[in-house]
């Protein structure tokens, strides 16, 4: 009996590649080649599974041109990239990756509070232009991030992660979700929840952890960063879309909001060229999970994910049970 054929559209790790292998006839992209919709729909015309990442958009029109696919699982947590309602109609199976990037994509989130509140790239590309001639007082003044108040807007997995982290720096923690928490899981977090409102207000560092849809495009828009302090930082490690890239822009240029800490953009890699000018931005190329440890977790977690749904038709991680 032939086996069934996968397409890997980016590259992974050979030893993904090598368990897929013990399954599938496997259709690897090791150059890395980014694939154009059509040239995606071609690659998939004979395949029965995908494993695809974030910069691959799965919809209705994909997958009217790909008969036989099952199954297609994506190597990240999030899955605005897929159309489940599209996968469910055509009896697709989704997955992600849910929890095996938590914890590193909450230290990551530390490392952006820290590097915009303290200053750390804007001055180092200083020092690296040759410009320190010695130790001055008032020389690059950041704010504090001991005893300041942490706002989290989404509180699922990583957002607790990243409140967990705010203890050693005495931080008071308030937080902001679609559903409060029980009241054990915000005592773990020594996180207090809040309306919006107040979490707008009172944040010094605002963090933002949920997943992007039509209901949290432009979460954080204008209007929303007009109640915030003009001290406050903002921090986005969740996904480009929930912020409105242009209204921020327009808020740091204007001194309304006193930095950010961006790792995700609208229309990535093509981010908002104004942010390139800005002395008061921290920008990372959407790399929150990515430690060795975490990006091989992510892509075995799919991998198996995409052996669980052709071979048992029970994925670990499916996001469309109706299938
Ligand atoms: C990365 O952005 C992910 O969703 O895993």
């Amino acid at each position: 009996m032939s086996r069934p054929r996968v397409l890997v559209t980016r590259e992974v790790f050979d030893d993904v590649l090598e368990y897929l292998a013990r399954h599938f006839d496997v259709t690897p992209n090791q150059a890395d080649t980014p694939m154009s919709p059509a040239a995606l729909a071609q690659a998939l015309a004979d395949k029965e599974g995908a494993l695809t990442t974030l910069s691959e958009r799965v919809d209705a029109a994909l997958l009217a041109q790909c008969p036989k696919l099952k199954a297609v699982c994506n190597i990240a947590v999030g899955f605005n990239n897929i159309d489940l309602k599209a996968c469910t109609e055509r009896g697709v199976m989704a997955t992600n990756t849910p929890g095996v990037l938590d914890d590193s994509t909450a230290d990551f989130t530390w490392a952006l509070i820290l590097a915009t509140t303290r200053r750390v790239t804007e001055t180092e590309a200083w020092l690296r232009a040759g410009q320190w001639s010695g130790w001055k007082l008032k020389q690059f003044l950041g704010t504090d991030v001991h005893h300041a108040t942490l706002g989290i807007l989404g509180m699922g997995r990583i957002g607790q992660a990243v409140a967990r982290r705010a203890r050693g720096f005495d931080m008071t923690v308030l937080y902001h979700n679609t559903r409060r928490l029980s009241a054990e899981v915000e005592k773990s977090c020594h996180a207090a929840y809040v309306s919006m409102d107040e979490l707008l207000a009172r944040a010094d560092i605002l963090t933002l952890h949920m997943p992007y849809s039509p209901a949290t495009h432009h979460i954080i828009g204008a209007k929303q960063l007009a109640r915030m302090k003009n001290t406050a930082i903002l921090i986005n490690a969740a996904r480009g879309g929930v912020v409105d890239d242009a209204a921020l822009v327009e808020a740091l240029k204007r001194g309304t909001l006193a930095a950010a800490g961006l790792d995700v953009f609208e229309n990535e890699p093509t981010l908002n060229p104004e942010f390139l000018k800005l002395k008061n931005v921290v920008l990372t190329p959407h790399i929150a999970s990515s430690t060795e440890a975490t990006r091989r977790n992510m892509a075995m977690t799919a991998a198996e994910n995409l052996v669980a749904a052709l071979t048992t038709g029970k994925p670990p991680n499916l996001l469309n049970p109706p299938v």
